[in-house]
């Protein structure tokens, strides 16, 4: 298995100092994350609202590390792509959401960044397999979008596998990524269903030491 990737969300960091926040994980070696994960919502594809595109170009400018742009809002084919010109590593849009899906991974790719496609907890891949094709990675979720600090749906670990085991066969090249209710426990439980990368809100930044907590789910999620 390849090392595992560890994505904190700054949805559960301190909105009023995000730069600092962000620097807490990037440290070196083993309590350096590997991507930053920031939910961007919109109050009308999930009943809640954080940020957007100009608070993501000034991230992009706080810090070296990939930013990974999950994106819970309406009409992403109009939206998405900015979040890609900026510079975002890897932009991720929600199925249920996006119109055009196929399309919108070509211009998110045409535009240098990587393409992600998200299913809710009830959304499953086998409909969406041809459109995945077009996609650089697979965002399960494993809680319902909107808000940090809830618990995990185990019941998505099965979608996980599915995933892994497309990605192993040959079928699809994806990194497959969880979101939702990651800590020490569950982790486990993701790493063991063939989970690549792991986005952690509350268990990083609800740690006393965000950096020590990336390291220690890390080594979970590797044994
Ligand atoms: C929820 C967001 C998650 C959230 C995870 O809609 O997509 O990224 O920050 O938070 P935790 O890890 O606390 O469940
Ligand atoms: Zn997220």
């Amino acid at each position: 298995a390849h090392r595992p990737l560890i994505a904190p969300s700054i949805l559960s960091a301190d909105f009023a100092r995000l730069g600092e926040e962000i620097q807490a994980v990037a440290g070196t070696g083993d309590t350096r994350a590997d991507w930053v994960h920031v939910d961007v919502m919109d109050n009308h594809f999930v009943p809640n609202l954080t940020l957007g595109l100009p608070v993501v170009q000034s991230l992009l400018k706080a810090t070296d590390l990939p930013l990974d742009c999950h994106l819970m809002i309406e009409d992403p084919d109009h939206w998405a792509i900015g979040y890609a010109e900026a510079g975002a590593y890897n932009v991720t849009v929600h199925i249920e959401a996006a119109k055009d899906p196929v399309k919108l991974a070509k211009h998110l790719r045409a535009a240098g960044a990587k393409a992600g496609l998200s299913v809710k907890p009830g959304t499953p891949l086998e409909p969406y397999l041809d459109v995945l094709k077009h996609y650089d990675t697979l965002l399960v979720m494993s809680v319902e979008p909107g808000f940090g600090g809830q618990s995990f749906i185990a019941d998505v670990l099965d979608k996980a596998r599915t995933a892994r085991r497309l990605v192993d066969t040959g079928h699809l090249k994806l990194v497959v990524e969880i979101d939702g209710g990651i800590n020490a426990e569950t982790i486990e439980q993701a790493a063991e269903a063939g989970v690549d990368c792991f986005v952690a809100g509350s268990a990083v930044y609800g740690a006393d030491d965000p950096a020590k907590a990336v390291a220690a789910l890390r080594e979970r999620a590797a044994r």
